[in-house]
């Protein structure tokens, strides 16, 4: 047994440097009506904020029933005023290997990785036997949507009973040894990697309630597993260029698989949108191969983290039984000099055929999955849309997920039209909406103003190109909007938008179209090096990133600094235009813990650090992704942590949303030993504008992981009561070689039923861990989290 994945157990990917029918306005309709009696029923008055850019703040009282109520402006659609808040007792932190969920829900478990999705495919096994992942579940379940099911079998958003979950299933890493009897081993065998690409992709399974208790249903005709080898269409600007061509389709208009789906999206007339994150570490590239590439195609390269990589899971290194297949050479993205210089002859170009938002009609398990180039290539992190609003354009918005990515939106070429949510030609729709309009990055300017520049040739900036530097000595030039949409870091880049602490999940607040952007940490934030996997230059502290401070952990002697828990950025388009290329912004929360470890000047952390005022049932360290529920209007933020992780597993935690400026200006003092930058020996004053402050009435923890595990996607029935949260990569950290040694796991869950409603899956205490979607429900049968 050797393991052989490239990403040793214990190091997230996503830490890595580089690293319905449709109809919403149904849902919507409902979901401000249930607003709207939780309004009457509180007897709260409506609190007009008045005029945009946040000039007013509204109600910062915040406790309880006493939360504050907003009016959207006019130039809103006509909206109930939601009133948000929050009814559970707050949980406490935990280091259990357990699910801890609020008194008076109940967590069970409806979809493990392994489970069959098919009659004929066997009950998963706890002994790393299972074949045929194309109809299972996936591993490290992700970003989730819950696609409403009339009793026909006709897309229904407002079913609660009957759905199709589609979800993401982002990744093996560190999990990969329990896929197998003994581990990963070396040279790969064809049968092994078979099973590793296939537990990579999408799932789509029908859901039903049946006797008030969800679960999946094994033989249905809608379960469908889209895999890292299904054949995709490429649409958009990339289409058939020169970027694109492959010995799998000379002509650049398809590739197969999707990978490391991570954040996800779903658009107004019912598809979903799987984004693909850190896909770069999937190819193998040797420094040989650079010999071979133009300086124009080595920028590209490694401004996407493409330098020497062996590739993880060495899956180009597989010799297939039948010699004709490229399945595996696919993976190897170099330059086979013998072959034609277009690239139709080898995968020298497969690296471009990744990166994008790929959009899937789960309500017709028989459709092609297209990636829609138009949004541009990096690593994505979802792609959320903006508020649906009759003749306005549609935005969806878009984090890359590397220390100092940017934040993206794309703005369609066509205005809304109720009339297409309707339509059942779903990917016909999604052509027309998402193969042309305007891609954009974000520049958050210093008196809280921010501008989209736009990526495309009409900008100056962009048609001047990149200027040649140390680290990127030829320059870039982009030939037309194809090369800016495969080279979209590089546009941005030109643009000059703002280095962000790794841009996460984006979420849009139903109540008022503001957008919330997680940002995840950066520990290299102030650093004065350059960050080797995608080959930029570390920025230092600025309005938008404002923070580096000086951390300790309690289970080890090192020091951290930087951005060490993440922020949440908000923006709020102007005019409420998801057109617009100007918006307002604010920082809606700064993660922290609580009080400052001994040793460090509580003083200084509670001013300067612990912004937001967190105390123990809400402090949280680095928020990954963020849901607004359509129902409640709850903000729930989910963590990916591994800075906090002395004093907690990563966990849920559910907020009040308020609204952009209700906190004001803030001068945040950086102490000079919180600089990654070790010559910096002068405090520096960072000028921001941040959001009210928390309290346990505004922001309380829900839920905590077990061990090991990251909190991921989220999606709710469209009744509000039923909470749907995807449990990523227990046990992650257990060393491959104890996977003969069930004691040695770092978690057991779910097997164990630890904080669940039943143990799931075979195994019990000594089970192998599984990635795990779990419904909550309150046992009073209630809205989830109020
Ligand atoms: Fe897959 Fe960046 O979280
Ligand atoms: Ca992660
Ligand atoms: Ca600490
Ligand atoms: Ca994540």
């Amino acid at each position: 047994m050797n393991p052989v994945n490239d990403i040793s157990a214990g190091v997230d990917p996503d830490d890595l440097e580089n690293n319905t029918s449709a109809n919403p306005h149904i849902r919507d309709v409902i979901a401000q009506g249930m607003a709207r009696r939780l309004f009457l029923k509180s007897g709260v008055g409506a609190m007009a904020v008045a005029g945009l850019g946040g000039l007013s703040a509204c109600g910062g009282g915040g406790g309880g029933s006493g939360a504050p109520v907003v009016t959207p402006p006019a130039t809103s659609l006509p909206e109930a005023p939601v009133e948000v808040r929050l009814g559970f007792t707050p949980v406490a932190k935990s280091l259990a290997d357990q699910l801890v969920v609020a008194d008076g829900y109940t967590a069970t478990v409806v979809y493990a990785t392994g489970d069959s999705i098919d009659p004929l495919v066997p009950d998963y096994t706890d002994d790393g036997n299972n074949a045929n992942f194309a109809r299972r579940a996936g591993d490290h379940h992700d970003g989730i949507h819950f696609f409403g099911l009339s009793a026909g079998g006709a897309p229904a958003p407002t079913a609660a009973d009957r759905a199709l979950l589609v979800m993401n299933h982002e990744n093996i890493a560190g999990t990969v040894m329990f896929m197998h009897p003994a581990g990963q081993t070396t040279p790969r065998p064809e049968a092994e990697a078979i099973k590793e690409i296939q537990a990579h992709g999408v799932s789509v399974i029908e859901l039903r309630k049946t006797a008030g208790r969800y679960g999946y249903v094994r033989n249905s005709t809608f379960n469908r597993r889209v895999t890292a080898s299904t054949t995709m269409e490429l649409r958009g600007p990339v289409r058939g260029s020169a970027f694109v061509r492959t010995r799998f389709s000379a002509a650049g208009t398809q590739t197969r698989g999707t990978i490391n789906n991570c954040g996800h999206g779903h658009t107004p007339w019912g598809t979903y949108l799987a984004a693909e994150e850190n896909w770069a570490g999937y190819f193998r590239r040797r420094n040989t191969d650079d010999v071979n590439r133009t300086p124009k195609e080595i920028a590209g390269l490694k401004r996407y983290g493409m330098g020497n990589s062996s590739g993880n899971n060495a899956w180009a290194t597989v010799t297939p039984a039948d010699p004709t297949s490229t399945e595996f050479s696919r993976w190897l993205a170099e330059v086979n000099t013998a072959a034609p210089a277009d690239g139709t002859g080898d995968f020298r170009f497969v690296h471009n055929t990744f990166g994008y938002i790929v959009e899937i009609d789960p309500y017709d398990p028989a459709s092609t999955p297209v990636k829609r180039t138009a949004l541009g290539r990096r690593a994505n992190e979802g792609a959320w849309n903006s508020r649906p609003k009759p003749g306005q354009p549609l935005a969806f918005y878009m984090g890359c997920d590397s220390r100092g990515e940017y934040v993206y939106k794309f703005v369609t070429a066509k205005a809304w039209n109720p009339a297409d949510a309707d339509r059942a030609d779903r990917m016909t729709v999604g052509n027309e909406y998402m193969d042309s309009g305007t891609l954009f990055a974000a520049r958050f300017n210093a008196d809280g103003t921010g501008t989209w520049v736009k990526l495309d040739l009409s900008n100056p900036d962009v048609a001047a190109g990149v200027p040649a530097s140390a680290l990127n000595p030829a320059g870039y030039t982009f030939a037309g909007l194809a090369d800016i949409c495969v080279h979209s870091r590089l546009a941005a880049d030109a643009a000059g938008a703002t280095r962000m602490d790794r841009p996460e999940w984006t979420s849009v607040n139903p109540a008022n179209g503001e957008v919330y952007i997680t940002m995840t940490e950066n520990p290299d934030r102030g650093a004065t090096t350059t960050n080797s996997s995608n080959n930029i230059a570390n920025p230092d502290v600025d309005p938008a990133n404002p923070r580096y401070w000086r951390d300790t952990r309690l289970d080890n002697a090192n020091i951290q600094r930087g951005n060490v828990n993440g922020h949440i950025v908000r923006i709020r388009e102007d005019a409420d235009n998801a057109g617009a290329t100007t918006f307002r912004w604010d920082i809606f929360l700064f993660g922290a813990q609580a009080r400052p470890d001994t040793g460090i000047d509580a003083t200084n952390w509670a001013q300067n650090v612990n912004i937001s005022g967190l105390s123990d049932m809400n402090d949280l360290s680095k928020p990954d992704g963020c849901w607004f529920s359509p129902t409640t209007g709850i903000l729930w933020i989910e963590t990916d942590d591994n800075t906090m992780t002395d004093r907690s597993n990563a966990m849920l935690l559910a907020a009040v949303p308020g609204t952009l400026g209700d906190g004001g200006p803030r001068a945040v003092v950086n102490r000079a030993n919180g600089s990654p930058d070790t010559a910096v020996t002068t405090d520096k004053t960072v000028n921001t504008f941040v959001g009210r402050p928390m309290t346990e009435a505004t922001f309380r923890r829900f839920l905590v992981a077990p061990k090991g595990a990251e909190i991921t996607g989220l999606t709710e029935s469209p009744d509000g009561r039923a909470l749907f949260v995807n449990i990523q990569h227990p046990g992650e950290n257990t060393a491959s070689a104890n996977i003969g040694n069930p004691a040695q796991f770092e978690s057991h869950w779910p097997g164990n039923g630890a904080g669940i409603a039943a143990p799931y899956g075979p195994g019990g205490a000594t089970a192998r861990p599984r990635s795990a979607t779990v419904v909550i429900t309150r046992n009073d049968g209630g809205l989830i989290g109020t």
